[in-house]
């Protein structure tokens, strides 16, 4: 159906998005380097789906497949489940030309990237991932990692993974709320990058919570492609690639203070999205009407704009410990148009707190 290439200096690699894409990763697998042994790491909601498919398909292409399962969750993104995942390898006899395969979400591709960074110095990795937000999103442009008990994602690696395949299929049984989480990185890639794009997400919104599949194919080729340009140009995220994090400022500080559960990351980063299309407009970075085409796409996908009854104090002392602060300024992300971004650190507190106060307004 299609293939981006991600171009890097020394580590390139294809992603392939192919409905029923799953039976094909073994034969892909017979193209590459690698010795006889593979460890599969999935989680106890996508297993009984996915796994025994990808299996056979290893299995079949002449390879001997490993299943390991983790609870479903963030919680299994920890240094004592990565440890399970170690003591798996081990225990199996994985060696350096073992793949380490990742199926399920942003938390398995995070988890299992991380082990294949680590483990023996690294081993080669796959993605095979299953939400849409890890579709186009967390399977794209190597950063792994697992969280600390004191913070999100401050133990990894930048890894690129030797393959990526993209099943859009599994998407029918990912649950509604994960689909609409997904949605959010999706609309975010238009709003950075593309305003033909964010043009055809709003023409095709109905059609794409349907999970029509010829559009959602279309929707995870364009952000894969969106995503795998700006990291080809700066992989470790010195410059451009910051631009990725548009709305996850206060996205970050609005998971912080609701503990990470009350919303979801995707979630997160659609009011995050609708604060800075606020504050860019109030700058007078963009206009009025760019800012609330955000605030309508947001809304037509059915994901939420605010949190209201947040206490601004808190949400601004989580701004300040983003681990994207340098020098204790934050950069932010802000609209100039749909799909022209600035990255300023020329924001006052003021300022911050007037989109604060619209953001958590109870009424
Ligand atoms: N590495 C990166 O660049 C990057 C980028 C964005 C997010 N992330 C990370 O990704 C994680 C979030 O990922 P996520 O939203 O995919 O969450 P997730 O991995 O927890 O998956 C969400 C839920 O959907 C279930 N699920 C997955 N696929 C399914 C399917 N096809 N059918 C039915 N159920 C399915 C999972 O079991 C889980 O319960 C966070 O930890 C975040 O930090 C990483
Ligand atoms: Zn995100």
């Amino acid at each position: 159906m299609g293939e981006v290439r991600v171009s890097l200096a020394d580590h390139s690699y294809t992603i392939y998005i192919q409905a029923a894409g799953l039976k094909q990763v073994g034969r892909l697998m017979q193209e590459m380097p690698f010795s006889k042994k593979a460890l599969i790491v999935t989680d106890a909601n996508v297993s009984p789906l996915y796994a025994g498919i990808l299996a056979d398909s290893v299995a079949t292409a002449g390879f001997i497949p490993h299943i390991l399962v983790v609870e479903p969750g963030e919680g299994s993104k920890s240094l004592a489940t990565a440890d399970k995942v170690f003591t798996k390898a081990i225990s199996i006899g994985l060696d350096r030309r073992s793949p380490i395969i990742a199926l399920g979400g942003g938390v398995i591709g995070d988890l299992a990237g991380f082990v294949a960074a680590t483990y023996l110095r690294g081993v080669p990795f796959i993605q095979v991932p299953t939400t849409l937000l890890a579709q186009v999103d967390s399977s794209v442009g190597g950063k792994t990692a697992v969280n600390h008990p004191l913070g999100k994602n401050l133990i990894g690696a930048f890894y690129q993974p030797q393959l990526v395949m993209i099943d859009p299929l599994v998407l029918d049984t990912l649950p509604e709320r994960e689909l609409k989480a997904g949605l959010a990185e999706v609309i975010k890639y238009g709003v950075i990058a593309d305003a033909g794009f964010f043009d055809y997400l709003t023409r095709h919104a109905d059609m794409i919570l349907k999970r029509n599949p010829g559009v959602l194919a279309e929707v995870i080729s364009r952000c894969c492609q969106l995503k795998a340009a700006v990291v080809a140009q700066d992989e470790r995220e010195t410059s451009v690639r910051m631009i990725l994090n548009f709305g996850h400022t206060i996205a970050h500080a609005v998971e912080g203070v609701g503990g990470y559960s009350e919303y979801n990351h995707g979630e997160a980063v659609a009011i995050g999205m609708y604060g800075a299309a606020l504050l860019s407009s109030s700058l007078g970075l963009c206009s009025t009407a760019a800012s609330t085409a955000v605030q309508q796409l947001l809304a037509a996908m059915g994901l939420p704009l605010t949190a209201p009854g947040y206490g601004i104090n808190e949400l601004l002392g989580y701004l300040a410990r983003d681990k994207k602060v340098v020098d204790s300024k934050v950069n932010w992300v802000l609209m100039q148009d749909i799909g022209r971004v600035t990255i300023t650190q020329d924001v006052s507190e003021e300022q911050i707190r007037v989109v604060m106060s619209q953001l958590t307004r109870t009424n």
